[in-house]
């Protein structure tokens, strides 16, 4: 196993998570997870199933309190907070959630400005500059009025990152962004999370299984296994790892890539 240290060092963490653990019942899903999130930077999540690698990200998120450890948001411990103080914190991380969890009685503006409502603005010319804003950012401008079921799956999710970043996090997690989409709707979304990074110096924690957007995307790879954070690195040291497990994990996907293929 690597060490955690970052292989590019920017500034101190982000977010920084200690020996967490979280159980479910009897069931220990975190069994000591340690992870750094530089700013700036692109940390793609893979691992087995079950791993825990969104229960990890929801604790990021301050959805979930641990059971054991600590999670710091820019050098603030979150874990201990009740929900009042933990509101402003939460605001700089954002979530793109998995099937773009839009609201389909609203439409796009309408789910967009969400958030916005939330945080308890009421100056309708700035929630609609905002929204423009963003919309033109993951390249919907003018949809403010279509409603959800009439987008695609692509654009479905666009939006759903319209929405996590209405509020300028400083940090966006997306939970398996790639799921569902064809190839080259997966690669703009990949060109998207770059320009939030390289434009808005934005964030990204992508958890995805998608190894061809991972090499392209990640400056760091983090993968995890049974609860714990095994193996940090930049892609070039996952290629290059002869670690079994890591092995063994991408030429499984490389496999399962094979056989989708072969399906078809
Ligand atoms: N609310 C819950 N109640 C009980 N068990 C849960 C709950 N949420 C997650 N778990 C369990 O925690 C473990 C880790 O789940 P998690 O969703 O974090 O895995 P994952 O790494 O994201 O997997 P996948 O790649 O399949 O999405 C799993 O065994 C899951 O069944
Ligand atoms: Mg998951």
């Amino acid at each position: 196993m690597s060490d955690l240290s970052p292989t590019t060092a920017k500034d101190e963490p982000l977010i920084q998570v200690r020996g967490l653990h979280c159980y479910f019942g009897e069931k220990h899903v975190l069994r000591g997870a340690d992870l750094d999130v530089y700013r700036g930077e692109t940390l793609c999540m893979l691992g087995t199933s079950g791993g825990g690698k969104s229960v990890m990200v929801k604790h990021m998120l301050g959805l979930m309190q641990p059971d054991e450890g600590s999670v710091k948001i820019d050098g603030v411990n979150i874990s201990t907070m009740d929900e009042r103080a933990l509101s402003p914190i939460r605001k700089k991380v954002g979530m793109m959630f998995q099937n773009g969890a839009l609201f389909d009685s609203m439409n796009v503006a309408q789910n967009i400005a969400f958030p916005l409502r939330e945080d308890g603005i009421k100056d309708l010319t700035k929630i609609n500059e905002r929204i423009a804003e963003v919309l033109e950012i993951v390249r919907l401008p003018g949809q403010e009025k279509t409603m959800p079921s009439d987008l695609s799956g692509g654009m479905r999710k666009r939006v759903a990152l319209a929405r996590a970043i209405v509020d300028r996090p400083a940090c966006v997690c997306y939970d398996e962004p790639h799921a569902g989409l064809d190839p080259i709707t997966a690669d703009s979304i990949d060109r998207l999370i770059k320009r939030l990074q390289n434009e808005y110096n934005m964030t990204n924690i992508v958890i995805t299984h998608e190894l061809r957007s991972v090499f392209r995307i990640a400056d760091r790879i983090v993968f995890m296994k049974e609860g714990v954070v095994y193996w940090v690195g930049t892609p070039p040291e996952m290629k290059a790892s002869t670690d079994p497990v890591l092995v063994q994990f991408l030429s499984g996907i490389a496999h399962d890539g094979e056989k989708w293929a072969s399906d078809l």
